[in-house]
């Protein structure tokens, strides 16, 4: 994790927050990582996320593992955070106690911790119900088989406590998508990063749902507290790794020695789409050959750094009037398309 952490460090905004949720397999090993990347000045809590659902005792030990560890921290001093309230009922009457509609004492104290359950909290005058129950195999919004999701509750209780409507919320291991779901409900913006094939199976058909408001599991977690009615967009991407491409390479060896081997001279990589002309020294990619859906737009944005304005059937402009035209993608007239295709 300590590269994903030391770029996560990059990314955070100054007042921003980091939140990494570990058991007890990892936990004494994420305290170290983020002592030593975020700093020990920045470790705000250590959140036990306590439940009393699941696990039970095992033959070597009488008492089962019922809480796991969420680390916060900030990147400065300066963070941005809300304070939270809840209601603690007392037995007897004392001086900040009120008397509630059942008759019953309570008071308002800071709010203290992440618990198992159905509960209230408070933001001034405003009430915010949290449903933080685990995620067990009757859970609506259970996904089959993955045994550590999280309850959206507990990561609306995070997100209300580090961001405002309209932030960016990243979580670069995002497993089924629960911090990517409860972020779209909460009109939070958000990327989520996953590397197995989850994405395919989990993510992406969750968030369809998401977006449409209804499905198999939709309407689950917040919806309802929130009143989510489904709507907003995202953009998917598939990294290709530099291992993939290599796959791809094509390779010459020379002199028959496997020590010698190299890239195949002039075309190196992902020969599939390439048309090459030696004499008139051009070659031309169809990227269509390699990667049948490619955006090809949103590729070339993404190649230069700049939106795009306008995409027509034949060419894309980007928002500094720069055009590309889309029937004519030779390199030599558009280098920036090369790192697509081979090193050099
Ligand atoms: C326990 S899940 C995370 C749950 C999620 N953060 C949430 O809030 O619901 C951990 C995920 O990290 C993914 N993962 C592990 N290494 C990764 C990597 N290098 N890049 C992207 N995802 C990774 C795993 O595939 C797994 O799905």
């Amino acid at each position: 994790m300590e590269n994903r952490l030391e770029l996560a460090k990059e990314l955070l905004k100054g007042d921003g927050s980091l939140f990494l949720h570990l058991d007890y397999n990892a936990n004494f090993y994420g305290r170290i990582l983020l002592n030593s990347i975020l700093g020990e000045n920045n470790f705000r809590n250590e959140i036990i996320w306590a439940y009393r659902t699941g696990g039970s005792p095992s033959k070597n030990n009488p008492l089962a593992s019922k809480h796991d560890t969420i680390f916060y921290y900030s990147k400065s001093d300066n963070l941005f955070f809300k304070k939270f309230k809840e209601k603690v009922i007392y037995e007897k009457p004392f001086f900040t106690t009120q008397k509630d509609e059942n008759g019953n004492y309570y008071a308002l104290v800071n709010l203290r911790d992440i618990f198992e359950g159905i509960y209230t909290i408070f933001e001034g005058d405003r009430k915010i119900t949290l449903n933080v129950k685990p995620v067990i195999n009757v859970s609506a919004e259970r996904i089959e088989n993955f045994l550590t999701q999280k309850p959206e509750g507990l990561l609306k209780q995070i997100i209300l406590l580090s961001t405002r409507e309209g932030n960016l919320i990243m979580d670069f291991f995002s497993g089924t998508g629960t911090t990517l779901t409860t972020a779209h409900k909460m009109k939070r913006k958000w990327i989520g990063v996953e590397c197995e094939e989850y994405f395919e199976k989990i993510i992406l058909p969750r968030m369809k749902e998401v977006l449409a408001g209804r499905g198999n599991h939709e309407p689950c977690g917040i919806s309802e507290e929130v009143n989510w009615q489904g709507g907003g967009f995202f953009k998917y991407y598939e990294l290709e790794q530099f291992e993939d491409t290599l796959r791809k390479a094509v390779y010459k060896p020379k002199d028959d020695k496997i020590e010698n081997i190299e890239f195949n001279l002039d075309i190196k990589l992902a020969k599939d789409g390439l048309e090459i002309d030696y004499e008139k020294k051009f070659a031309k990619y169809t990227f269509e050959k390699l990667y049948p859906d490619v955006d090809i737009p949103e590729t070339i944005s993404n190649l230069i750094g700049k939106k795009i304005k306008k995409i027509t059937r034949d060419k894309v402009v980007f928002e500094d009037d720069f055009e590309v035209d889309l029937n004519n993608l030779t390199f030599e007239k558009y280098p920036f398309l090369k790192p697509l295709i081979w090193w050099e």
